[in-house]
């Protein structure tokens, strides 16, 4: 079922092929191997958390093949300049504002309006974004809760079967995460200690912040974003809109007054869901507060497969916020 491919010419140019298509390719970086996809492709980015089982849709990191490439889709400062000069590529990754016309899907970053992008510094990576000319978003390539994997065995061991392919190449050389650091405010703050030390990076940009719960700690930076969650209240578990309402459905549409709807998936399915919920979340948001509406009742998603990061999407999204 996954295709196991030679890292070289004919393997790079099949698992580009197979991006291009909305597969899953795993690879391997500098750091640990990346499970990758067409950023630009929500169904594939869904398809992702499908194969790894995560629960949550924490925002992707997008690999770029150059820093020119990365400014096209984030907003690049001073400081932003200096580190990608610096430690591109390598095992950084830099959070820095998302441009309006980036083409990546809402999902990769979890409807934020940061983005996380990372230029790696390994031939196979950068032979496989060169091929395929778009940006590739790839956690580790790990199923949710197992510790990252630094060899096509480990890989393997865990998504055989549940990915199209992977380029085996090895071991991993730095086997570590990427430093992942925050320069969207104006104090740069490191997420994730990774592969490019604090002092490192302080010795090109100076004082930088550690946030709070980074402590060695590199299993949780996704709590440390800041959550997209529309303006308007949400109602879940809805069978019917209310009065005042929108509807953000999935599967059959209720009857009921509402005239601002969206469909998360008519046909019920989970992996379209996923892929539509931010930009729904998004588009209803604008076109109900335009309509002067008060509510989004969102329809029951079930609690299976890809419908268990939605329910934990749409529950923080819905959570009373302080
Ligand atoms: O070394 C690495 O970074 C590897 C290789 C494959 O590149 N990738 C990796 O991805 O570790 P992942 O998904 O396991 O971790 C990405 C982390 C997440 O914990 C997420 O919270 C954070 O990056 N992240 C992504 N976008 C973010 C954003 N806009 N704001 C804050 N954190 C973000
Ligand atoms: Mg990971």
């Amino acid at each position: 079922m996954t295709e196991r491919l030679a890292a070289d010419a004919a393997g790079i140019a099949r698992a580009a092929a197979l991006l291009a298509a909305g597969q899953l390719v795993a690879f391997a970086t500098e750091t640990v191997y990346g499970l990758g996809a067409d950023a630009t492709n929500a169904s594939a980015v869904a398809a992702i958390y499908e194969a790894k089982g995560r629960p949550r849709f924490n925002p992707l990191i997008s690999h770029l093949p150059d820093a020119d490439a990365a400014f096209r889709h984030a907003q690049a400062d001073a400081r932003a300049a200096r580190a990608a000069a610096s430690f591109w590529p390598g095992p950084l990754t830099l959070v820095l504002p998302r441009r309006d016309e980036s083409d990546i899907a809402a999902l990769v970053t979890a409807g934020l309006d940061s983005l996380a992008v990372r230029v790696p510094d390994h031939p196979v990576a950068r032979a496989l974004l060169a091929a395929t000319g778009r940006p590739v978003a790839a956690p580790s390539a790990n199923l949710s809760g197992r510790l990252s994997p630094t060899r096509p065995a480990h890989v393997l061991a865990g998504l055989e079967g549940r990915i199209a392919g992977i380029l085996e190449s090895g071991a991993c050389g730095v086997g570590l995460e990427s430093t992942i650091l925050d320069l969207t405010g104006p104090r740069a703050a490191i997420l994730r200690p990774g592969g490019v030390s604090r002092e490192a990076l302080e010795a090109v940009l100076g004082p930088i912040d550690l946030a709070s719960g980074t402590g060695g700690d590199v299993k949780a930076p996704g709590m440390l974003a800041s959550h997209y969650a529309p303006v308007l209240p949400l109602r879940l578990d809805a069978e019917t809109p209310e009065a005042e309402e929108a509807w953000l459905g999935f599967g059959p549409e209720p009857g009921g007054a509402a005239a601002v709807r969206l469909n998360l998936s008519p046909a019920g399915d989970l992996v379209e869901a996923a892929a539509r919920l931010f930009d729904a979340l998004h588009e209803l948001d604008d076109t109900a507060i335009a309509a002067g509406l008060r509510r989004i009742a969102v329809a029951r998603v079930p609690l299976r497969g890809l419908g268990v990061a939605i329910n934990d999407r749409l529950a923080r999204a819905a959570a009373p916020r302080g």
